[in-house]
């Protein structure tokens, strides 16, 4: 077995991105591109995979490691050859396979393809691609599968400016090549080191350089604009779509924004306008949506996030009910059989199994126990203006509405709080707690003000 190490280049600058950010950690469906990239090279299971880095390297860097990958660094963007060469010291002797950091949607069948390919010919390979619009790209003149010469766009005379065969910058180079390499010039209009130039100094060697052709010019393209950057969000979200359908989701509609690490159970129904991000984790039997955004969240099974509620670093369980018209805030934890309300706000709380908080409440900072009702317009007044203070509420409490409780205070289980009460000190186990004033009757009231005007 030959072993295989993988380059992914992602030291340029990204002029036309007009970022301060590196391109590479411009994100996509959620997360940056360099990240599918770096997915795509582990599923190879290669020896190493080693990413060039070099503008925003630190921010790229603290990113990447988290793969557990090897990083080493171009200091100055001296074009991509001299790139390759800097991660000379941590493939030697291996086949390379060159991937971009900026040509994130790369599908693993094509990978397969290009490697069956190369098994045959163990040439350098370049995988090319036929485009309506070539321009910008380096254009790739071959006889048959062979590749004579690759041109980049400004070298190009016009006759070579109408190839619309053009090089995706992917190739392979094996391992008793790659000193190939080191004898490229900086000899071109734009004097960098062109790995494209491979071509010409193999043929001077009497070694050949061959064309894999690949059919589907949409997924080996770079990203360089913020156009791109929009398709690209485009085709990975059609994506993740197709591949929640194939495991059982069903979708009103393709108006949905699914981030890539979000995972969804069966017969799960989303609703159109829905946005699933980060680490959001659904269940099956759910419904959500329409008009609902979840995020980094834990949705359990049978759950039922109705019409417009926004839930942040919330864990819902089993059964339980929110929306439509709420927004649950981290750290929230809905237990079984909950039910979250129209115009309900909730932020770090844990509710217990079959609680109810239906119409118009604040529960911030509160532990909520089993079977509690809370009635419309409860208000826990968990900041005195200098620090949170924590609401608990026990089991079978029944608050009716229009209640301030102001924290830090405590509701006995099975104790009542009379609607229109702002409850200031702890209610003990079984209590009836009222604080609103008494009614009072002025009898013949009414008629006396309307003969007075
Ligand atoms: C390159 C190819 C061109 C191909 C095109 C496909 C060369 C000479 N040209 O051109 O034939 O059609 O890609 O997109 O190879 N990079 C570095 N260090 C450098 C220069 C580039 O890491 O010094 C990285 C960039 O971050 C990027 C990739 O290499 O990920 C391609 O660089 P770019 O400058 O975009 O090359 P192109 O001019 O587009
Ligand atoms: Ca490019």
């Amino acid at each position: 077995m030959r072993r295989l190490s993988v380059v992914i280049l992602a030291a340029g600058k990204g002029e036309r991105m007009l970022s301060k950010k590196p391109k590479v950690m411009h994100e996509i469906m959620g997360k940056p591109m360099v990240s599918y990239v770096v997915r795509r090279a582990k599923e190879l299971l290669p020896t190493k995979v080693v990413v060039v880095l070099g503008h925003g390297r630190e921010l790229v860097e603290s990113y990447v490691k988290e793969f557990d990958v090897e990083c080493a660094v171009q200091e100055e963007q001296k074009g991509t050859a001299h790139a390759l060469l800097v991660a000379e010291e941590h493939v030697r002797g291996d086949d390379v396979l060159v991937l971009y950091g900026d040509v994130p949607l790369i599908e693993k069948a094509t990978l397969d393809s290009l490697f069956s390919f190369y098994e045959k010919t163990r040439a350098v390979v370049f995988m090319t691609t036929e485009v309506e619009n070539p321009l910008g790209y380096g254009r790739v003149i071959v006889e048959g599968d062979r590749i004579e010469r690759i041109v980049e766009e400004v070298d190009a005379t016009p006759e070579e400016k109408k190839i619309r065969r053009i090089n995706t910058g992917i190739c392979l180079i094996p391992g008793e090549l790659f000193g190939l390499l080191k004898k490229i010039k900086p000899d071109n209009r734009k004097g960098e080191y062109y790995l494209t130039d491979i071509c010409r100094i193999a043929r001077q060697g009497q070694i050949e350089v061959r064309a894999y052709e690949h059919p589907n010019p949409s997924e080996v393209l770079g990203i360089n604009s913020r156009k791109e950057l929009l398709d690209a969000n485009i085709t990975m979200k059609d994506r993740i779509l197709e591949a929640h359908l194939r495991s059982g989701v069903s979708f009103l509609d393709r108006n949905v924004y699914i981030d890539a690490d979000v995972t969804i159970g069966r017969d799960t129904t989303i609703h159109p306008n829905t946005y699933l991000m980060g680490r959001t984790r659904i269940g099956e039997g759910v419904t959500i949506g329409p008009n609902v955004l979840i995020r980094d969240s834990v949705i359990h099974d049978k759950v039922s996030v109705e019409g417009f509620v926004m839930m942040e670093g919330t864990e819902v369980e089993t059964g339980a009910k929110v929306g439509p018209f709420s927004r649950v805030r981290p750290t929230t934890l809905l237990r079984k059989g909950v039910q979250v309300g129209n115009f309900v706000e909730v932020k770090n709380s844990r509710l217990d199994e079959n609680t109810k908080v239906n119409h118009l409440s604040y529960m911030g900072d509160s532990e909520v126990g089993k079977d509690v009702n809370i009635g419309a317009g409860t208000i826990t007044c968990n900041y005195d203006g200098i620090r949170k203070n924590r609401t608990i509420i026990e089991d079978r409490v029944f608050v009716g509405s229009n209640t301030e409780l102001v924290a830090p205070v405590r509701i006995g289980r099975d104790a009542v709080v009379g609607a229109g009460s702002t409850i200031t000190r702890d209610v003990p186990e079984g209590a009836l707690a009222v604080t609103r004033a008494e009614q009072r009757h002025k009898e013949g009231y009414g008629r006396k003000k309307q003969c007075a005007e």
